[in-house]
């Protein structure tokens, strides 16, 4: 094991070229040796999350240099406006400095650093799978327990539009009293107030084991500050909604990163528990899709991640085309105070 004075922990500055050289590096080299295809967030969107204005989160990172070198870093992300004690880790090593234990000190130091911001609870994902037990074993070890399986999934873009279609024609007789659009860019004006309200109920909606979770409490200003970051970043965010009475009732947010990428981030797809049962997962999902491929012809594909458990979310997917990518795991530790 590397010792300790050896291995520099320290926080990572967004202004700092050589700190985002590093934390781009790292990452990505990380990423493309578990999955040569990943879709990987670019080095704008590390130092918009890192230098964003965006007060209802938290979101640190923190990076492992040996001499001048970064060899692994980690981020803790989680809500300032709710669930204040629950926080979101990624952690990665630098692939040629494995097995040295900087991804034990790398841990040890997230997890002081947590439990110092009153978060006491923490959530990690990783790709397992064959040649992937490495992330599992290493997060056993380390006190965290597997709580639920996502699955990545992928669509080919452009979608078939006979597809998209069908299914379209399907659903909607069951939502006749809604009206279906999609728009690109931020959501408009008078809609606002009703997205965040919707998105709020996403930590509680999806599912989450056996946490408890409360309502988030993001205002309209914090919408208005995500999306400044995914602008600074160079993202530009395509948004399927589903309205009743001129208010937001469902929604499926999608975000296209800069030219250099090839895909789509779909992120949260959520329709208000009062307003089940009308199709309008499906029917959001659709007037999306259709939207991106008349707006982004450019790009080969859009990835998703749905607990498996998802059930309806994922025969959704299925429906639209997704096929599986990759196998991820949902791990949780509750941190001891000491
Ligand atoms: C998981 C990860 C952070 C480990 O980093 P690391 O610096 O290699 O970890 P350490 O050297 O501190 O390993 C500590 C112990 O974990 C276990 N471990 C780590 N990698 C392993 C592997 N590939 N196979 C089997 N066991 C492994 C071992 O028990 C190891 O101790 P040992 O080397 O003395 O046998 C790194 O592989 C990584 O970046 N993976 C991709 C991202 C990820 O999955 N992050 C973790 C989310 S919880």
């Amino acid at each position: 094991m590397r010792s300790v004075s050896e291995l520099l922990i320290r926080r990572l500055d967004p202004a700092s070229e050589a700190d985002m050289d590093g934390f781009q590096e790292v990452y990505a080299a990380a990423e493309l040796a578990e999955d040569p295809d990943a879709a990987l967030y670019s080095r704008e969107d590390g130092i918009a999350l890192l230098s964003s204005g965006d007060t209802s989160s938290l979101f640190e990172a923190y990076g492992a240099f040996v001499g001048d070198r970064m060899v692994g870093e980690w981020i803790l992300m989680g809500s300032t406006r709710d669930n204040l004690e629950v926080a979101q880790a990624l952690l990665w090593v630098d692939p040629r400095h494995r097995r040295q234990g900087v991804g034990s000190h790398l841990l040890a130091h997230l997890e002081d650093h947590a439990l110092a911001r009153g978060r006491r609870i923490i959530q990690a994902q990783a790709r397992v799978g064959d040649r992937l037990e490495g992330n599992r074993i290493f997060a056993e070890q380390h006190g965290y327990t597997l709580v639920m399986t996502e699955i990545e999934r992928r669509l080919t873009l452009p979608p078939a539009l006979d597809r998209l279609a069908r299914l379209e024609a399907e659903a909607a007789p069951y939502h006749r009293d809604y009206e279906i659009r999609a728009v690109v860019g931020p959501v408009p004006a008078e809609l606002r107030a009703s997205y965040v309200d919707v998105r709020n109920l996403m930590v509680v909606e999806m599912p989450h084991g056996d946490l408890e979770l409360e309502v988030g409490r993001d205002t309209v200003a914090d919408l208005d500050a995500l999306d400044r970051e995914r602008a600074d970043a160079g993202r530009v965010s395509v948004t399927g909604l589903a309205l009743h009475d001129a208010t937001v009732v469902a929604y499926a947010d999608a975000s296209v990163p800069g030219a250099d990428f090839r895909h789509v981030d779909q992120y949260g797809t959520l329709v208000h528990p009062d307003h089940r049962g009308h199709r309008l997962g499906m029917a959001v999902k659709c007037a999306q899709l259709r939207l991106l491929a008349e707006r982004f012809p450019d790009r080969h594909y859009i990835q998703t991640s749905n607990a498996e458990v998802n059930a309806q979310m994922v025969a959704i997917n299925v429906a639209l085309g997704f096929e599986i990518h990759q196998v991820w795991a949902q791990f949780e530790k509750r941190l001891a105070q000491s």
